[in-house]
């Protein structure tokens, strides 16, 4: 089985999806592991993102709302991407209409662990990501619950970025009560949208390197217009401008997240040679 990790928080617009995106893109082209992206988001904005151009119109491609509804089953719905190594559950709108369903039953919160649970196509796979929707509802408890680490992105350019923290822990905690076999563990809190020009963001960056230490991943995410165009074109960073600081950053996260992985592993899937070395020029803000 892969290492599960959501990408979650509740605050909206901090990079959530840009990062699910990236980092597995960074991950997946550099042949670290094979990965596989659940939009999770009814808003589908991975998946409007990185679903094939040629396939632009999906009329007919199963989502992971038929998946969670009971209608196929979630190796029905896995879609190759144009990034070798990189494959994607699309999500759909009709997702929102399925949250309505699945509320009071069994769905509502071990949905994903069973789909996954269920899945023959899952073995393919040594790393799986699940961008999360921007609040603590129904997919959000899903994916915290069928994931194995949590990574928190934290928008340095929000001076109400630490703001909610807490009710995120809680809700982490809150879904490891229940959870019988393995609990769910932050993998680290990372930096984004970073401008170390502005006094926000070297107020958020020192506070939480002080706060939580080593939880926070040294690669921060720095602010760069690519990430926007790239989103423009369905493009990942690598593919919109391989020399646009985005790349280098999801680059150098890819190889942090890895090392983190490796390091606090949980199962045999995940190789053990892979590198714990940052480059030596992934940004790095102290
Ligand atoms: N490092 C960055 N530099 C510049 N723009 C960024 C960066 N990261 C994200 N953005 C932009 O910010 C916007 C929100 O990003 P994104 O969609 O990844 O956030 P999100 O947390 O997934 O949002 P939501 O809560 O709506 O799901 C997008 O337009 C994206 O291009
Ligand atoms: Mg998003």
């Amino acid at each position: 089985m892969p290492v599960i990790v959501a990408i979650g928080t509740h605050k909206g617009g901090v990079g959530k999806t840009t990062t699910t995106a990236n980092l597995a893109a960074g991950i997946a082209r550099s042949n670290r592991a094979r990965v596989l992206v659940v939009d999770a988001d009814p808003q589908a904005n991975l998946t409007a993102t990185i679903f094939p151009h040629e396939r632009r119109d999906y009329k007919g491609q199963t989502t992971l709302a038929q998946v969670l509804g009971g209608q196929a089953v979630l190796d029905e719905a896995i879609v190759e991407t144009t990034t070798k190594n990189l494959d994607l559950i699309p999500s759909h709108i009709d997702l929102f209409e399925q949250e309505g369903y699945i509320q009071n039953t069994p769905r509502a919160l071990l949905g994903f662990d069973a789909a996954f649970k269920q899945s023959a196509l899952l073995a393919n796979y040594e790393l799986v990501l699940i961008d999360c929707p921007p609040n603590l509802g129904t997919f959000m408890s899903n994916a915290l619950y069928a994931a194995d680490y949590v990574i928190v992105p934290v928008a340095a350019g929000d001076k109400y970025a630490l703001d909610g923290l807490r009710s995120l822990q809680n809700k982490i905690s809150q879904v490891n009560v229940v959870k019988t076999d393995q609990k769910t563990e932050l993998l680290g809190y990372l930096l984004t949208r970073c401008d170390m020009r502005t006094n926000v963001a070297k107020t958020i960056v020192k506070t939480m390197r002080d706060n939580f230490g080593p939880q926070v991943f040294k690669t921060v995410i720095r602010e760069n217009t690519e990430f926007g165009k790239a989103i423009m074109f369905n493009k990942t960073i690598f593919q919109q401008e391989l020399r646009a600081s985005g790349a280098e950053d999801y680059a150098g996260l890819a190889v942090e997240v890895m090392a983190r992985v490796a390091k606090t592993k949980k199962k045999e899937s995940v190789p053990d040679e892979v590198s714990t070395e940052t480059p030596a020029d992934v940004a790095e803000v102290h």
